[in-house]
């Protein structure tokens, strides 16, 4: 079985991150961009990559980025691999973002998306994403609105059996694409500064 790995942004990725941001994203943010945000304690940045026999180098197909903003969690980045999209890897990363927020105590889960993105849309609505309002022309190149999306409940006592449920599809997933996914321990820094880790890996047992 293939071994996907779900991690934080390490700095010798950062090349990796960006060329997966300019195939995917049309260059959202530069070297630069990603070291602040490695060395941001309100960003949680994660990859997942795959170390594939016949490749002779892990490879980086997958981004998600989230802030954490007073009790609002930004989704800010989200992208997979062409050659990788429609397997679950998008939902794994939103499963893991969103788990983030939780564990920092976010009470609600906001985005920006081009109206045009239906796939994307289609994603967050799985999620219990909805849509609140429109940004008028706030993309360029080509010039398009944004339709602002909001998830609501993250501290609710049943948002635990969601995050649950929705580790459950991605397991299943996986699987399915003969995928073992091997999540890196995860160090999250808490509004108090101290790190803590991630309950991703021992928790939700969907990890064989
Ligand atoms: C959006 C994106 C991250 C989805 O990644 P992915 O790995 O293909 O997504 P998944 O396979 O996990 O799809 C999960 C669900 O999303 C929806 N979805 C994803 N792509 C879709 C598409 N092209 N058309 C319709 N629905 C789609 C479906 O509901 C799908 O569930 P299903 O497979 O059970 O039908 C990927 O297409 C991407 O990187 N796009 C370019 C960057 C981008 O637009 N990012 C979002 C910015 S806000």
């Amino acid at each position: 079985m293939d071994a996907i790995h779900l991690s934080l942004l390490e700095p010798e990725q950062v090349a990796a991150a960006v060329a997966l941001d300019q195939q995917c994203l049309g260059g959202l943010w530069t070297a630069d961009g990603y070291v602040r945000e490695i060395d941001s304690s309100n960003s949680v940045l994660l990859v997942l990559t795959t170390n594939l026999a016949e490749e002779p180098e892990p490879s980086l197909i997958g981004l998600g980025c989230v802030w954490m903003i007073l009790d609002e969690a930004h989704i800010t980045t989200l992208a997979v691999h062409p050659a990788r999209r429609g397997r679950g890897l998008g939902q794994l990363l939103l499963t893991a973002l969103m788990q983030a927020a939780w564990q920092r105590q976010m009470h609600w889960a906001t985005l920006e998306v081009r109206a045009s993105n239906a796939g994307a849309i289609a994603l967050y609505h799985k999620f219990g994403f909805i849509s609140l309002g429109l940004r008028p022309r706030y993309y360029q190149n080509p010039e398009e609105d944004a339709l602002i999306l909001w998830r609501k409940g993250l501290q609710e006592p049943d948002f635990a059996d969601t995050l649950r449920e929705w580790w459950n599809w991605v397991g299943d997933r996986q699987r399915r694409h003969g995928w073992h996914l091997i999540p890196t321990q995860l160090p999250i820094q808490t509004e108090a500064g101290e790190s803590v880790f991630s309950a991703i890996p021992l928790d939700i047992g969907i990890f064989s």
